[in-house]
């Protein structure tokens, strides 16, 4: 089945051509660098930027792929969850493009998809997806934290995500109070690489707490706290890179020993990870070194492929149209706030 792939979640315009589980092109548009004079998304921004994106990134996913539109045999975009004026741009665009091919239309779960990214590369997906299942899927981008249990194809469970700010979010967030650009999370990961991690200690929230759910507000507090009581620390560029390190271990910590902790308990072999923090080097090692020591299979999406693209919702839809599950119809509306099915 050749299908096309649109994502406008939040603020990357993309689109992917999937065919039988193997990704043929994906084009992203990324808009980031406008929104950081803002130091943050700004939705409205979002939607615009993504309609004058669209035709471009769409036809060079098909050129990238050599498929014309006439040989698409279905069109997924995200249906949520996402910021509603950008998920409108893709998904009523792919609504209005399956309607005139008269084609079916998927609309997919941005997070469900996620769990797709790390078989996102040259092989098809079936050719060893069942060799990592079950497994626990960390998710964790700006928007979003969680822990899944993924018992096989299209089957899995939530087991927990963030009660307030996300891990990406804890990152930008500490980094503004630093006076780093937007997004902090990439500038963070190359100050702390020079930084001594044990420098400062933040608080791991809910790293004892037997749930799998996330909490991160309070270590971005602490940090606010801390630059409060020793502003100075902010001229001297060494000790930037020490608060990065240590924050940046915080983080990393917690989001490791929850996953891990997940798996152990639910006697899964395999780890799996994907959302812009898993481009985090800290984190894709300290990921490594936890499951080397418990004989982990560690399956972590590739750098470029951790942020949203289509790809990941071609994968996902491709996979639901196989099974016989329903399209979606051609006047469903976007679901911003979809919970993870
Ligand atoms: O998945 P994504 O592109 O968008 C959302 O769905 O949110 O993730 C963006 C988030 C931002 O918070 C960004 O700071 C963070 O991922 N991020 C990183 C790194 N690269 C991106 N955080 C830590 N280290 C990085 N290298
Ligand atoms: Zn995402």
């Amino acid at each position: 089945m050749t299908l096309l792939a649109l994502e406008t979640s939040c603020d990357e315009t993309s689109a992917a051509v999937v065919r039988d589980g193997v990704v043929l092109s994906t084009i992203v548009s990324s808009q980031v660098r406008m929104h950081a004079e803002y130091g943050g998304v700004v939705p409205e921004l979002a939607a615009r930027e993504h309609l004058r994106n669209f035709q471009p990134v769409v036809r060079a996913a098909l050129r990238e792929a050599g498929i014309g539109a006439e040989q698409l045999e279905a069109i997924a975009a995200t249906q949520g969850p996402g910021l509603p004026t950008a998920l409108l741009v893709g998904f009523k665009a792919g609504q209005g493009m399956a309607f005139a091919l008269n084609k079916p239309f998927i609309g997919a779960h941005h997070h469900e998809a996620h769990l797709y990214s790390p078989w996102i590369g040259g092989s098809p997906l079936h050719s060893d997806f069942e060799s990592f299942v079950p497994n626990v899927s960390l998710i964790v981008s700006g928007g979003h934290t969680m822990l899944v249990h993924v018992e096989g194809l299209l089957k899995h469970r939530v087991l927990g995500g963030t009660i307030d700010d996300a891990a990406g979010e804890c990152f930008d967030k500490t980094g503004k109070l630093m006076g780093l650009a937007y997004p902090a999370g990439p500038v963070i990961d190359r100050l702390a690489e020079q930084g001594n991690p044990a420098a400062h200690t933040f608080p791991r929230p809910l790293l004892s707490d037997p749930s799998d759910d996330f909490s991160f507000s309070g270590l971005k507090t602490s940090v606010r706290y801390f630059i409060r009581d020793h502003p100075a620390i902010l001229d001297d560029p060494q000790s930037v890179r020490d608060l990065c390190a240590s924050v940046q271990a915080a983080i990393v910590e917690v989001l490791v020993t929850k996953t891990l902790r997940a798996a152990k308990r639910l006697g899964v072999q395999c780890v799996t990870a994907s959302g812009g923090v898993t481009c985090n080097r800290a984190l894709r090692s300290a990921l490594d070194a936890a499951c080397q020591k418990f004989r982990i299979k560690l399956r972590l999406a590739e750098k470029s492929l951790c942020t949203d693209n289509a790809a990941m919702i071609g994968i996902l839809a491709e996979q639901k149209l196989k099974i016989g599950l329903p399209a979606t119809s051609f006047d469903a509306d976007i679901a911003p706030g979809m919970q993870i099915a």
